[in-house]
């Protein structure tokens, strides 16, 4: 992709178009710097990614990694994690308005006062919120290891999850617990259709239903695997099936279709006829912003040394029990 530059006032020759994909790559050089991509970012920004994973992968892949920089393709409270377990590198986020509907869910004075109303539970929460509830939390986890970490709770145990109801049911039905949910949702794995999706099956009658877990349990009941989006990647490709329905957020398509090109994915579609099934703050992130945060250092992600310390026990606790 080609980003045609302002003329210089001083130059007389025209501006030559600049390559972004060369740039961001010489930028990456320059800085040594490291991309980090989400399977939910646009296809160009997952293809100029050093490491694309789902939010366990890329929280561990922060840990190990040895750049100074780190460029988070992603969303706010996924480059916030890479920043609490890296607080002397640059993190780098191209829009800070990359929030997320679940984290926002869940905003820390309102669970201050839930976690206050049940004082004996063990907070799980899950790493889709800020920083502050990471802060308040005994133990993160994410849609990859949450039934293991969950798992080695003791049973006697009381435990609440939060902010997603959906994972949180969908944890409680795995492991058999009962878990005070806090009442928080995603906007784009709620908006799925079941009569749609029912209607897609008609359609393709051989193919498998392949879901998120943050999916509302109407949707989830249809589905033949429910996984993480890497669980996701990695099913389709073990699986002898030719054709997919992929219940969650569209992006993660391209993967898929990279490591198997032969087989076929459809995207469930959501209940209205808008483009919902693509999540508007991870599609924020564009080629030209990536290019200009990295020449311009900024926006970066900054955050208060005492909640950093603070959510990064829970943060620890879960790569260890992962
Ligand atoms: P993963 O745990 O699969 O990365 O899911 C993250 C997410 O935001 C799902 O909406
Ligand atoms: Fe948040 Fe949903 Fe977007 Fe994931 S898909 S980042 S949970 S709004």
């Amino acid at each position: 992709m080609f980003l045609t530059l302002p003329k210089p006032e001083t130059h007389a020759a025209p501006a030559k178009p600049l390559d972004l994909f060369q740039a961001i790559a010489d930028l990456k050089q320059e800085l040594n710097a490291v991309i980090l991509a989400h399977y939910y970012q646009d296809p160009d920004l997952q293809d100029i990614a050093d490491y694309i994973g789902d939010s366990l992968g890329l929280s561990q892949a922060a840990v190990n990694c040895q750049a100074d920089v780190i460029v988070f393709l992603g969303v706010h409270f996924m480059a916030e994690t890479a920043k609490i377990l890296n607080p002397q590198k640059l993190v780098l986020l191209p829009d800070l308005d990359a929030g997320c509907s679940l984290a926002d869910s869940c905003p820390p004075d309102r669970f201050a006062a839930f976690k206050a109303a049940h004082p004996d539970h063990l907070v799980i929460s899950y790493i889709n919120c800020s920083a502050a509830i990471k802060a308040l939390s005994d133990i993160i986890c994410t849609s990859a290891n949450a039934v293991k970490i969950v798992n080695q709770i003791p049973k006697e145990q009381p435990i609440i999850f939060a902010p997603d109801r959906n994972l949180g049911r969908y944890v409680s039905q795995q492991t058999g617990r009962e878990m005070v949910l806090w009442d928080g949702a995603c906007m784009v794995h709620e908006i799925f259709s079941e009569r749609k999706l029912v209607d897609l099956k008609v359609q393709y009658p051989s193919a498998e239903i392949i879901a998120h877990p943050e999916c509302e349990e109407n949707i989830l009941r249809h589905a033949d695997f429910i996984g993480s989006t890497t669980g996701l990647l990695k099913y389709v490709q073990r699986s002898d099936r030719q054709a997919f329905i992929v219940v969650t957020e569209s992006g993660v398509i391209h993967q898929m279709q990279k490591a198997t090109p032969t087989k076929k994915f459809i995207p469930a579609p959501p209940t209205s006829n808008c483009a919902c099934n693509e999540c508007p703050y991870m599609r924020l992130n564009t080629l030209e912003k990536v290019y200009l945060t990295m020449k311009n250092r900024t926006p970066e992600i900054t955050l208060d040394e005492s909640i950093r310390q603070a959510a990064l026990k829970p943060m620890q606790r879960m790569l260890e029990m992962s």
